[in-house]
């Protein structure tokens, strides 16, 4: 058994778990910040999804929150408490409390998925009689119980990221982050993945901040999203009204392969007349009338990643 605790979905009265107040960084010699005043909140039991295209600052403002990257300006809390102000030790508890996942899995090749998982126990000195169940129970969690024997050389990349999400959960955190997790899985693993992703989520009420460059991802995964922009925040809101009524050209520009794929599909029985579709018609931005039925209708299996 895993031993987290199970709690219900969040109110919509959820108290932030993360706050990010007006964060800025500056990579020494870089012409242009990576993140530009930077506010949002994340509420606890939230899949929270940054989207942004290559080179937005959606990995720096991710790795804010397990102080991986410092900003220059402003400041992170989680639960009330600034985390810019951790010493050595904080930091340690704190990266046990953030689990990360990886768009590449970042998996040792010489060791067993067993061993991958065991190893940050086996760094924080859990003693050895616990790190056998806890691994197990995390490998039957992700589906991969019949894996641990085996090397990552040996496994999809699906598995790899189960493998990845399964190490992410050994110190039972309360926060996942996931950078381009899925970037490098094809659309039916993506799917799969997410899902579980969603199932982690619910069963043990654990925060989870995503990014992504893929708007099927946000779809399909998030409640909330933002949208960053050249390290700005440019829109944000519930993933249905960002995609019903987006605001900000950064969207639109990351709305529009969605759309192309969704005018190549045969339509679907029940889909609406374009025309009459809400999410009236922006000429001016060129954004789709049936921004409503691309909601509804998008396969969920269907990746917009190029
Ligand atoms: N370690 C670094 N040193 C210098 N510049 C960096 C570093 N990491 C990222 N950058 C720059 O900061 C900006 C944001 O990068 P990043 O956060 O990786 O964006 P994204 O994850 O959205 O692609 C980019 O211009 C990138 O080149
Ligand atoms: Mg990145």
């Amino acid at each position: 058994m895993v031993t987290f605790a199970p709690s219900p979905p969040p109110p919509d009265s959820a108290p932030a778990h993360i706050v990010f107040e007006h964060l800025g960084k500056t990579y020494a010699g870089a012409p242009a910040a990576a993140l530009d005043d930077v506010s949002f909140q994340v509420a606890r039991g939230e899949i929270f999804g940054i989207i942004g295209r290559s080179g937005a600052g959606k990995s720096t403002l991710l790795r804010t929150v397990n102080m991986l990257e410092r900003p220059s300006r402003g400041h992170v809390r989680i639960d009330g408490a600034d985390i810019g102000r951790l010493d050595e030790d904080g930091l340690v508890a704190l990266r046990r409390r953030v689990g990360m996942i990886f768009q590449h899995f970042n998996l040792l090749s010489a060791k067993t998925v067993f061993e991958n998982v065991a190893l940050p126990l086996r760094v924080a000195g859990v003693p050895r009689l616990d790190i056998a169940p806890r691994v197990m129970a995390l490998l039957d969690l992700v589906g991969l119980a019949g894996k641990a024997q085996a090397y990552p050389a040996m496994l999809s990349g699906g598995q790899k990221q189960r493998v990845g999400i399964a190490r992410a959960l050994v110190h039972q955190p309360e926060i996942l982050l996931c950078d381009e997790a899925t970037s490098a899985l094809d659309p039916e693993t993506t799917e799969q993945i997410l899902a579980l992703l969603r199932d982690i989520n619910q069963r043990f009420g654990l925060t989870v901040v995503l990014i992504t460059h893929d708007m099927s991802v946000i779809r399909q995964a998030c409640d909330r999203v933002l949208v960053l922009d050249h390290g700005r925040v440019v829109e944000q809101g519930a993933v249905r009204q960002v995609f019903l009524a987006p605001r900000a050209d950064a969207t639109l520009a990351l709305l529009r392969p969605l759309r192309a794929l969704h005018q190549a599909l045969p339509p679907a029985a029940n889909e609406p007349d374009p025309g009459a579709a809400r999410g009236a018609m922006d000429e001016a931005s060129g954004h789709a009338a049936g921004a409503h039925a691309l909601y509804q209708e998008i396969p969920r299996h269907v990746s917009a990643a190029g």
